[in-house]
């Protein structure tokens, strides 16, 4: 009998390949590119830019940003996109904007506080 969820398909389905800071995945082709990621055993899609601390996707839906990851060079949230076949994908550099001064750039200590 077959089940209405789709979830429960993505293990008998087909699967094309992506890579992941340069090493090679093989995930669910048309999967959430965060579900399929996190299924693969990515336990860390991003850093912080003030603490380093490891950011994984919580909201699924398109809200927290605690997704981010750059696919073909450019930054997107992997909750809001599918898996396809060839996708680059890193983890965003967590290196603060050259933009940023001094007294505009947050730390720990001012979020604390607010
Ligand atoms: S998991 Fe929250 S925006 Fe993607």
């Amino acid at each position: 009998m077959k089940n209405a969820s789709p979830f429960l398909e993505l293990e008998d389905g087909p699967t094309v390949r992506v890579s992941f800071e340069q090493t090679p995945l093989e995930l669910p082709d048309g999967a959430n590119l965060a579900a399929a990621l996190l299924g693969a055993g990515i336990g860390r899609f991003r850093s912080t830019s003030i603490s380093g601390a490891p950011r994984a996707p919580f909201c699924m839906m398109g809200a927290c940003f605690e997704c981010l990851v750059v696919v073909d060079g450019v930054t997107r949230q992997a909750c809001m996109m599918s898996v396809r076949a060839g996708m680059e994908i890193e983890r965003p550099d967590p290196t603060p904007p050259d933009s940023w001064s001094d007294s505009e750039e947050p730390s720990e200590v001012d979020d604390a506080k607010a």
